[in-house]
């Protein structure tokens, strides 16, 4: 049985000002009226070999999380509250011990919740693809064709196949290089992107982890044994979860394992990482705008214009980027838009 695991932390600084630590990008309707979590759940319905998902997420974020789901219609197996965060290794160990608990054979199909994909059909066959190698003890990872040198991006080398369809040995996984390396990467021609997404059975997860972060594996285990149920929640235990080591899944594992394979899958994916990304999977109109909200575009092309709280008139400008939220206004460049984060980070520092 495939469990999936929605990650639901994180708060994507780049979609400033929309995204917030109090209501993060997985938990606003970017692309389409339903939130970026409910579409990622909605992806899974109607599947028969998917049970129902489990949500790991703040402990802030337990209601919005927990009403989302109910809006659609999906009754989550459970909801794991993280008392702080720490990373994805944490969160995904944390999701493996519960599973364990129930069902020891458990595979665990990792989700980030802030994804678009296209082609849901073509997912759930790499899924399928997948499975193959993950029932031997494969981590399974699905491989985007890059088209840039991202830096932002792991990157999966595909050596030999493993003798299952489609499916290939991972020679080397090289988390976020600087971008010279990532350019030798993209010439090379046989490097995919990680696309975050993983497939593996939650043992063969664990085993990893006791191996390269035995210090993740143990708190987590004890995060979860400790942890305090009430009806679809899971409260980590805070004092063992804050002891946890914080990393990602990608650089605690994925950069160590020798049990790695890739699965190509061309399923239309987008992390939605900056605005100028969130422009490009959305349908432009005849100038190549996107626009939402109360918006008035007068001679205005290949831009994105969205206005939550008020109206927003911009004239006689190309590839720009203006998001109006009440209390903030972003205007910037298309190209630039990757500096959104240091906006952040200034006003962190500000307070
Ligand atoms: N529950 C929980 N707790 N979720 C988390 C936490 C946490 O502490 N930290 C991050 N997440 C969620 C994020 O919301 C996101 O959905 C996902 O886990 C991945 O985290 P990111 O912080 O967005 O990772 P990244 O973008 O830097 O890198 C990962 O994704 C890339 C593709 O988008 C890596 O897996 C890269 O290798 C990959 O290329
Ligand atoms: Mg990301």
């Amino acid at each position: 049985k495939i469990y999936p695991i929605i990650l639901s932390g994180g708060s994507g600084t780049r979609l400033w000002p929309l995204s917030r630590a109090v209501l993060p990008k997985q938990l606003l309707p970017l692309v389409t009226e339903h939130t970026m979590l409910q579409e990622t759940a909605l992806r899974l319905a109607g599947r028969p070999q998917l049970m129902q998902p489990l949500v790991v997420c703040g402990n802030e974020h337990r209601f919005l999380v927990a009403e989302q789901m109910r809006e659609i219609g999906v009754a989550p197996l459970g909801i794991l509250l993280e008392p702080v965060g720490r990373n994805t290794a944490p969160a995904v160990a944390a999701a493996a011990h519960y599973l364990q608990a129930i069902d020891p054979e458990a595979v665990m199909l990792v989700l980030p919740a802030d994804h678009v994909i296209a082609d849901v059909d073509a997912f759930h066959a790499a899924i399928e693809q997948a499975c193959v190698p993950v029932a031997e003890g494969a981590l399974a990872t699905f491989g985007i064709v890059p088209t840039a040198p991202e830096t932002g991006y792991g990157y999966i080398q595909s050596g030999a196949g493993t003798g299952a369809p489609h499916c290939y040995k991972v020679d080397r996984f090289v988390e976020k290089p600087d971008r010279e390396t990532a350019q030798g990467f993209v010439a090379a021609g046989n490097y995919y992107w990680n696309s975050g997404m993983f497939l593996f059975r939650a043992a063969a997860y664990l085993d990893e982890l006791r191996q390269f972060a035995p210090a993740i594996a143990e708190a987590s285990a004890a995060a979860v044994a400790q942890g305090y149920r009430d009806l679809d929640f899971c409260r980590l235990d805070e004092a063992a979860f804050t002891a946890c080591p914080s990393d990602s899944i990608d650089y605690a594992v994925m950069e160590h394992t020798r049990h790695a394979v890739v699965v190509p899958a061309s399923i239309g994916w987008s992390d939605v990482g900056s605005w100028s990304a969130l422009w490009e999977v959305q349908q432009s109109d005849e100038n190549g705008n996107v626009a939402r909200g109360d918006v008035y575009l007068d001679d205005v092309s290949g831009s994105l214009v969205r206005a939550e709280s008020r109206i927003v008139a911009v004239v006689g400008v190309k590839d720009l980027v203006v998001v109006e939220t009440a209390d903030a206004v972003l205007v910037a460049h298309k190209d630039q838009v990757q500096r959104v984060k240091q906006i952040v980070d200034h006003l962190k520092a500000e307070g």
